[in-house]
This record gives structure tokens, C-alpha cells and sequence, in this order.
């Protein structure tokens, strides 16, 4: 099995953990439009979906699956998300694709984050994966700055504008010994909007696909 067909598989797996008559959160990358393509067959069973980004929204209405805003909807069951790293302690790294900032908003609304993933996003430690941070442009260099002293060689995504009109800095060589206190530390920085560790809040269910079927961690 290629990486492909691992994400899709995982992605089908996913399906199972979709509760019938209910919002469902969608995430954002291959993995996750997997997923949606996947969702468009039970479609008739949930209540609709909110959305991690606009390209995810784009794909949901192109098979006819509702998109709500999150602010009319009272509970999302679960949400379904790739990722591009996760550790045994469904800690992760994501934005990869950008769409971070409204990942983390989607997660803290839902009551269960399954993460969908192929066994290569698997790691021991985070931080291989240059982590994202969302940032406020005016502040792209005082964050920048910051994360220097932190040992960190950031890198500005050039061309790159978020769904909410900010900048990314990926941020290389950082060895995340503790995810849970790098969030909150790098949180606390003026101008950062969104850091790419999902640790505060994890995942609660990690299907890793692998070439001798899908893993389930929790
Ligand atoms: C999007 O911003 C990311 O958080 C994705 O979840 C991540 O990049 C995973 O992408 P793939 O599913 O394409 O590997």
C-alpha cells in the first residue's frame, strides 16, 4: 500500500466514529478530504458538518454536504483530522496545510477529536515537522525573534495568506521535550494567533493506518 491508500483507508475507518444526527467537525489535507469523499456516502444520516477551512467547506458543498457556521451550532459529536505529526500521547503538530487556526477552534468545540493518519506521521518526540505558528503579520519578526532564543530557525511561508489573512512562520530544529509547556508558553507570545502543537487539548482516538490494517491508540 502506498501513503495514499494508508490515508484512505485510515479515512474510511474514520467513517465508523460519525453519530448519526449530528454536527460533525471536518478537518483540512489529503487525509481529510479522504474522509469527506468517504462522508458523502452517509451524508443523508448527520445533521451537517463545520468546517476547518474554506477548501474544506468548498469540498463538503461540492457533494452536497451541508457547511455551518459554528457560532449557529450548539455541539459538534466529533471531529476528524489528519496530522502532521503525532507522538503515542495523541499529542500532535498541524497546519501544514495553513488551516490551524481553525483546527484548534473546531477541536475545543467538539467532544471527541478522532486523528486520522498514516503510520509515517508517527514520531517519538515532535518537532522533526517544522512547527506552524499563525502569526499577526505586524508581528512577524518579534515572534520570529523569539523563537531564536528558543532555538528555533524560523521561516517565513512566503506567498502564504490564512483563511483569517495572517502569515505562518514554520519554525525548524525545535526539539519539543514537553508540548504541553511549549503550547502555552509560545501562546502567551504578543502577535502569535495560533501555534501549531496540539497538546492542551489532544486527540482523544489516533487511527494510524498501516499496511497491516488500521491501529487504533487512546
Ligand atoms: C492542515 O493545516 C494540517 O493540520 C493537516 O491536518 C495536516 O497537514 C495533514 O495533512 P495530510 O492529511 O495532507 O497529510
Amino acid at each position: 500500500m502506498n501513503q495514499d491508500e494508508l490515508k484512505k483507508q485510515v479515512a474510511e475507518a474514520a467513517l465508523d466514529y460519525v453519530e448519526a444526527g449530528t454536527v460533525i467537525g471536518v478537518g483540512t489535507g489529503s487525509t481529510a478530504n479522504h474522509f469527506i469523499d468517504g462522508l458523502a456516502r452517509v451524508k443523508g444520516r448527520i445533521e451537517g458538518t463545520v468546517a476547518s477551512s474554506n477548501a474544506s467547506a468548498e469540498r463538503l458543498r461540492g457533494h452536497g454536504i451541508p457547511v455551518l457556521d459554528l457560532n449557529a451550532v450548539d455541539e459538534i459529536s466529533v471531529y476528524i483530522d489528519g496530522a502532521d505529526e503525532t507522538t503515542r500521547h495523541l499529542h500532535l503538530i498541524k497546519g501544514g496545510g495553513g488551516a490551524l487556526t481553525r483546527e484548534k477552534i473546531v477541536a475545543a468545540a467538539s467532544r471527541r477529536f478522532v486523528c486520522i493518519c498514516d503510520q509515517s506521521k508517527l514520531v517519538d518526540r515532535l518537532g522533526a515537522f517544522p512547527l506552524p505558528i499563525e502569526v499577526i503579520p505586524m508581528a512577524r519578526s518579534l515572534v520570529a525573534r523569539e523563537l531564536v532564543k528558543r532555538g528555533g530557525r524560523p521561516v517565513l511561508r512566503e506567498g502564504f495568506v490564512t483563511d483569517n489573512g495572517n502569515e505562518i512562520l514554520d519554525i525548524h530544529g525545535l526539539d519539543i521535550m514537553d508540548p504541553v509547556a511549549l503550547e502555552d508558553e509560545l501562546n502567551n507570545l504578543p502577535g502569535v494567533v495560533t501555534v501549531g502543537i496540539f497538546a492542551i487539548r489532544p486527540a482523544d482516538i489516533l487511527l494510524l493506518g498501516t499496511p497491516n490494517g488500521v491501529e487504533t491508540l487512546s
